[in-house]
Formats: structure tokens, C-alpha cells, sequence
């Protein structure tokens, strides 16, 4: 059954930049109360600048960070008076083969993409059941798919996905709804602020942004998911693709990743 957002307090991570801004966008617009958070202050303000008379409460918080998690929730509890969904959309990426790639690196990406999500989703989900509510992890078709140069959010977004996967069973009598959501390559910061195999921010993108998916169609196609209680959301033919192959053609599925994400030895995505 289809319900709509006006009065529903939703929280949505990271919701400064790319997916999560747009997704903050549209909420508002249809009359939620929004809870969001970051790790930058001032994109934070100017966020909260431009809605100044909406329900929206912004406060920094590193979802690695279990206590910035810990307050972020009950803070937005206390202001809405509970949660109905809570979207994990934060995440970073990353770039570097693994023979290059310090440790660190793969630490923190599973520290911001998979714990992120387990602090804010543990720290909600009493409200969440209390109000039959909704759990979203935003994934990425790198949850189907290890990508090389990607490794560790490769591995971050399949821990996300068999989390919620045990968590949607464990919830099934409770009147909970849990779902991932897979973009495809969307038009954001992401690979701009992915980390370089020292832990630095890689600084470009090797896509043309312009091409890809807008964060507003993608934050679109997540809310209707949302609404329609999917268990599951695809985007981008290439991402459908990517999966199919990956389920019944395995070996092939190699060849084409290696071929798309290298040349001549070399990673060049
Ligand atoms: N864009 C794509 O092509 C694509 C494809 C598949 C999946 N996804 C997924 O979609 C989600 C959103 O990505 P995006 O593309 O919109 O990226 P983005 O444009 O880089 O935005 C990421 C947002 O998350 C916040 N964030 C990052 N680290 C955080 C932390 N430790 N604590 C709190 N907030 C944090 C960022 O703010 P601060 O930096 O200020 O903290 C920003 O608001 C991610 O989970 C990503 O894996 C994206």
C-alpha cells in the first residue's frame, strides 16, 4: 500500500551532498519532518538556511562515530517525537588496488558505510517498531558485485545488504519494513571525496558526471520505493545488467568488470 510522507519523521545520513541532499529536497517538499546529518558544519548550516521555517533539524555527526550517532537520533527524537524511516544513506568511496591500498583505508569505509548504518539503525529502531516504521540502506550494485579499485566498499555494501537482510527477518513480525536500494552510477561528490589508496580524497572524478543519473531522479525512485514498500531497488540498465550477469554468468561477469574498470594493466575508473 502506497503512503506518502506529510507528518512522517524521516532521517536521512549524509544529507549535504549528492543522493541524500536531493532525498532531504523532496521530503521536505512533501511535508516531512527531516532529521539530518554530516560531517561538515557549514554545508550544514547553509542546508538548514535554506529551509528556515521547514521541520528540519541538522547537527554534525560522523556516523563512524557511535556516540555522534547515539545523540543525532535521540536529539531528533526528542524534536519530532520519535522516527517512522530512517534512510543510511552516508557513505564514502574509494579508489586503489588492493596490493597499493593501506588497511586504514578499507577500516574507515567500512566504518562510515557498514557501522554507520548499525549505530543510527540501533539506536532508532525502538521507535521505528514502536511506529511500524521503515529501515533503508542505500547500497550500491557494488553489494552484487566486488569492483576492483573498490574493494572495501565493495565489501562495506555487501555487509550492509546481508545485515538487513537478517534484520528484515528478525523484524518480519513486527510490522517493520527493511529495504536496500542500489543506484547506479549517480551524479554526486562521491568521487570526488572517495579516498586515494593513502586515505586521502581523491579530489576528481574519473566519470563524466553530467552523463549520469541526476541525484534528484535517484532520490525520486528511492521515495516511490519507499512508498511501495519494495524489498529491493535496481536503478540503471547497466546496474540490472551488471546483477543478471553476475547471478548466471559469473565467469563472464569478471571479464567485462576487468575490461570496463581497466586498460592496459591499469585501472582507469
Ligand atoms: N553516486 C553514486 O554513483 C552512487 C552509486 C551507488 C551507491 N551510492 C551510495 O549513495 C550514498 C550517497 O552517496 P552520494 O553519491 O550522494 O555521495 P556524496 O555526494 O559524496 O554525499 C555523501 C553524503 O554523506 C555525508 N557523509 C560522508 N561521510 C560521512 C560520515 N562519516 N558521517 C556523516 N555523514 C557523512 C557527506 O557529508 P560530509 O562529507 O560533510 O560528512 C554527504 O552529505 C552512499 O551510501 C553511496 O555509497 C552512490
Amino acid at each position: 500500500m502506497t503512503q506518502n510522507f506529510s507528518n512522517k519523521v524521516v532521517v536521512v545520513t549524509g544529507g549535504t551532498d549528492g543522493i541524500g541532499r536531493a532525498l532531504v529536497d523532496l521530503l521536505l517538499a512533501e511535508g516531512a519532518k527531516v532529521a539530518t546529518c554530516g560531517r561538515n558544519h557549514d554545508k550544514l548550516y547553509a542546508l538548514q538556511s535554506e529551509y528556515p521555517s521547514y521541520p528540519l533539524h541538522t547537527i554534525v555527526a560522523d556516523v563512524s562515530n557511535e556516540n555522534d550517532c547515539r545523540h543525532f537520533i535521540e536529539s531528533t527524537i526528542k524534536m519530532f517525537g520519535g522516527i517512522d524511516v530512517l534512510i543510511n544513506n552516508a557513505g564514502i568511496s574509494m579508489r586503489g588496488l588492493m596490493k597499493d591500498t593501506s588497511v586504514d583505508v578499507i577500516r574507515k569505509v567500512m566504518e562510515i558505510n557498514f557501522f554507520g548504518a548499525v549505530y543510527c539503525t540501533k539506536y532508532a529502531l525502538n521507535s521505528i517498531i514502536e511506529r511500524k516504521g521503515t529501515i533503508v540502506g542505500v547500497s550500491s550494485i557494488a553489494g552484487y558485485r566486488g569492483l576492483p579499485g573498490r574493494s572495501g566498499y565493495s565489501a562495506s555494501k555487501f555487509a550492509l545488504q546481508g545485515w538487513l537482510e537478517a534484520l528484515r527477518t528478525e523484524l518480519s513480525e513486527d510490522g517493520v519494513h527493511v529495504m536496500w536500494v542500489c543506484p547506479g552510477f549517480t551524479s554526486s561528490n562521491i568521487r570526488n571525496a572517495a579516498l586515494t589508496h593513502q586515505g586521502e580524497q581523491q579530489g576528481e572524478s574519473p566519470m563524466e558526471e553530467g552523463k549520469l543519473m541526476s541525484a534528484e531522479t535517484c532520490a525520486q525512485h528511492i521515495l516511490k520505493a519507499i512508498k511501495d514498500k519494495k524489498r529491493t531497488l535496481v536503478l540503471t540498465r547497466t546496474g540490472k545488467q551488471t546483477i543478471f550477469m553476475q547471478k548466471f554468468f559469473p565467469g563472464l561477469a569478471d571479464k567485462l568488470v576487468r575490461k570496463f574498470y581497466f586498460k592496459d594493466g591499469k585501472l582507469i575508473k
